[in-house]
């Protein structure tokens, strides 16, 4: 494992929305150009991912060349957020495929050792098991002529870019629902990371955010800090100041206050899992925003690509929710803060479909989910 280090800059600050709104350009264009910051690159045959747990201060890569050594990625967040550890954990069976087929032998029987063990590394994101799928079945149908490793290798790659565009179809009809409801100035409330670093694009939630920017809709993005782990104040908040879109950083617990005063128009969030019946798992505190936000009555949308659905779970109920080390809630940058007892932390909940308005993926839009629309919604073709 290498890792590459530069000192952080605050990156290109310029206002995004004048240059879009001169170039004159389509908003699939205007979306691509704002592609700036990616988290996951694969090179020379080994996996880079953007250390995500020393952001914004350091922009660290790390090249993984072994499927346990991008597991443990997974484990402890170097790569974070359900797209980029899904497509993550795709490259992680390049990886383990490249070691079993030079050790000889069954490599294909030996390869479950290498699934088993990226099964293992988090259990709530749905899209790292979509991505074992793929490639067990892209495996499954390998000819006898076929070169494993190049058929593996653009298995991988394939499932990286149709992320990537996936996020730019989910922009365009996130933003066309916007649209629809109101006109402009709109100020968003978002929760976790969405954008760049948790996808292989520009983003779920925050790719709908960026391009209602660039369309001159949002006056204001009002980020969830995200605790424990710091995603919307660490990650969010350094993606959009970079980018020049007005950001501002509140608490978590601010979110009902903000939604009082400040005109909120939508919530705006991503998924790591939805069930046959419309259910969101999310980043822990979704749940609660969904339930203030039909309080306020301020709408509640879900920017997810169909790799994040799982049919085979009738609801929400069905989703495991992972637990992490109560450590990440009593201690503060390695320093104890909490009094000496014992801390429970689920890093997801699961927000009912009956809070939700909207769920964009790039398959469409279903409004008011339920389990008969989320059906028809997955029978359809990808948009793009
Ligand atoms: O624990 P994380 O940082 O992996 O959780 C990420 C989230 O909950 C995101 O909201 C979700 O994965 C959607 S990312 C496009």
């Amino acid at each position: 494992m290498a890792k590459y280090t530069r000192a952080s800059s605050r990156g290109d600050r310029y206002n995004r929305r004048l240059l879009f709104m001169s170039a004159g350009c389509g908003m699939r264009d205007r979306l691509l150009a704002a592609e700036k910051v990616k988290a996951i690159d694969w090179r020379d045959g080994a996996l880079y991912l953007l250390d995500q747990r020393i952001l914004p201060f350091e922009e660290t890569w790390i090249a993984y060349t072994s499927a346990a050594g991008v597991a443990e990625a997974i484990r402890s967040m170097v790569v974070r957020g359900a797209p980029a550890i899904g497509i993550s954990t795709a490259y992680g069976v390049v990886l383990a495929a490249r070691a079993r087929f030079a050790e000889g032998g069954d490599w294909q029987a030996a390869l479950e050792e290498d699934f088993a063990l990226l099964a293992d590394s988090r259990p709530t994101a749905v899209n790292l098991f979509w991505a074992l799928g793929r490639m067990r079945d892209r495996l499954e149908r390998l000819k006898d002529h076929a070169d494993p490793m190049a058929v593996l290798e653009a298995e991988a790659i394939a499932i990286h870019e149709s992320d990537r565009e996936a996020n730019l179809t989910m922009a365009q009809l996130g933003v066309d629902l916007i649209r629809k409801h109101q006109g402009n100035a709109q100020a968003i409330l978002t929760h976790c990371n969405t954008g760049a670093l948790a996808t292989g694009g520009f983003g779920t939630a925050l790719g709908v955010i960026r391009g209602a920017f660039i369309e001159g809709m949002v006056e204001r993005v009002y980020a969830n800090e995200t605790r424990p782990w710091l995603q919307g104040s660490r990650l969010t908040a350094w993606e959009l100041s970079n980018e020049g879109i007005p950001v501002t950083l509140n608490a978590d617990s601010a979110a009902a206050h903000i939604m009082k005063t400040k005109g909120i128009t939508w919530v705006i969030v991503g998924a790591d899992r939805i069930t046959a019946n419309g259910d969101v798992a999310n980043k822990i505190g979704t749940y609660q925003l969904a339930v203030n936000a039909m309080h306020h009555g301020v709408r509640f949308m879900v920017v997810a690509p169909s790799s994040t659905i799982d049919m085979n779970l009738a609801s929400g109920d069905d989703i495991p929710i992972e637990e992490r080390d109560g450590r990440e809630l009593l201690e503060v940058g390695g320093k104890r803060v909490g009094a000496d007892v014992d801390a429970f932390n689920p890093v997801f909940d699961v927000t009912p479909a009956d809070l939700i308005d909207a769920i964009i993926t790039e398959k469409g839009i279903v409004e008011r989910p339920d389990t008969a629309k989320m059906a028809q919604l997955m029978c359809r073709k990808r948009l793009h």
